[in-house]
């Protein structure tokens, strides 16, 4: 049931594309976007408040980024864990997102529990992002995205959060367009280039796992790496983070590439690896001048970045290439080779990837 793949979780991983392609299918109806009930709260939406915990909650660092940039709507992303104890001040017209793959984590059920209890009259504005619909979640919320990725067994989050980031694509580019805030050309480039991400994260599979399997051998005796990512890859770089500490048990940090100089560069020298998210947009010059300072200080620098850039090769000791797309789109694509990196390193340590120590599938304690 691995098919042929030494965990689940790596299968988990190459499920991606299929994942990515049958969340496109199953949402859009005659091109154009299907969300379901949720699409009648779109006119009175003033804001949306996203509570989640682990890898959902860098989905909804994603999320936050595309809700805010596209479809202009002020949002925020709280820890489940912090919100159910010091939740903002209530205010109406709010939108309240849980995201969990499980429908079952504890907390972002309590947090939405008491989102629910201060909305004094009629249907709880209550929308659940779910890989499990028939779950807890789904008996306590009225409005579900339904993230059809299949059951995912690795304990470690991959497809599950492919699938999450696809939902808040959706969400975001239907509420920018019902709204009037992007034109129908600019929905139909954009789920175009979103239609085209499959096949790219294919390539990325094919073409560079033997590279990380190779550079994780590197890795046998790393105690600390560094993540760094700006802008709507920041997020990537907290999850790169987040797999390796949970597979692998080696210490990792991520950080927004501009906050190294505030405290986090004292730490890097020969022998903590940096792995630098770099791909065209907005902040592509900044991080690379970021990445200049560590490299400053001797560290061993691996890019995430695109091929068409004659930048990269100079810059990184190590690229791992990933195809050139939209900005607003690259997670999708930088998050694969973090993934296959995390894998292969606590693969070769002969870990138990798909169970990792003191962990579980879904948290269903606080
Ligand atoms: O089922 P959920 O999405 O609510 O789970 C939240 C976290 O426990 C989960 O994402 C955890 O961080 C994963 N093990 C990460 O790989």
């Amino acid at each position: 049931e691995k098919g042929g793949f030494k965990h689940y979780m790596l299968k988990e991983i190459h499920d991606q594309p299929g994942v990515l392609r049958q969340g496109l299918e199953s949402h859009l109806l005659n091109a154009q976007i299907a969300l379901g009930p949720v699409q009648e709260l779109y006119p009175q939406v003033e804001q949306m408040q996203i509570v989640a915990c682990g890898t959902s909650w860098h989905a909804s660092l994603v999320g936050q980024y595309i809700l805010q940039q596209v479809a202009q709507v002020p949002t925020t992303v709280h820890y489940a864990s912090e919100f159910r104890y010091a939740p903002p001040p209530y205010r109406p017209h709010t939108l309240t997102i849980g995201v969990t793959q499980s429908g079952e984590t504890a907390d972002t059920l309590a947090a939405l529990s008491l989102e629910a209890s201060r909305q004094l009259t009629g249907t709880p504005w209550l929308l659940g992002i779910t890989n499990r619909p028939e779950s807890s979640l789904g008996r306590l919320v009225p409005y579900v995205i339904d993230t059809r990725a299949g059951i995912e067994i690795g304990v470690a989050a991959t497809k599950t959060f492919i699938a999450q980031v696809t939902a808040f694509y959706l969400l975001a580019f239907d509420l920018a367009y019902q709204r009037q805030i992007i034109t129908q050309e600019k929905l139909e480039l954009y789920l175009a280039n979103l239609q085209k991400i499959p096949n790219q994260l294919e390539w990325i599979l094919e073409t560079q796992t033997p590279a990380i399997e190779q550079l994780a051998y590197q890795f046998q005796e790393v105690q600390h790496v560094i993540y760094l990512g700006r802008g709507i890859n920041f997020p990537i770089a907290l999850e790169g983070a987040l797999k390796l500490k949970e597979i692998s048990y080696i210490h990792a940090e991520g950080y927004p590439a501009g906050e190294m100089k505030h405290g986090p560069i004292a730490l890097l020298d020969k022998g903590v690896p940096v792995i630098a998210i770099a791909t065209p947009g907005t902040v592509y010059d900044k991080v690379l001048s970021n990445v200049q300072e560590a490299r400053a200080r001797e560290a061993h620098l691996i890019g995430v970045g695109s091929a068409a850039n004659s930048e990269i090769p100079d810059l990184f000791h190590v690229n791992l290439t990933v195809p050139e797309v939209p900005e607003l789109l690259s997670p999708l694509v930088t998050v694969i080779p973090l993934q296959l990196l995390a894998y292969y390193i606590a693969a070769h340590r002969g870990l138990d990837v798909d169970q990792p120590r003191n962990l579980a599938k879904s948290v269903t304690v606080e």
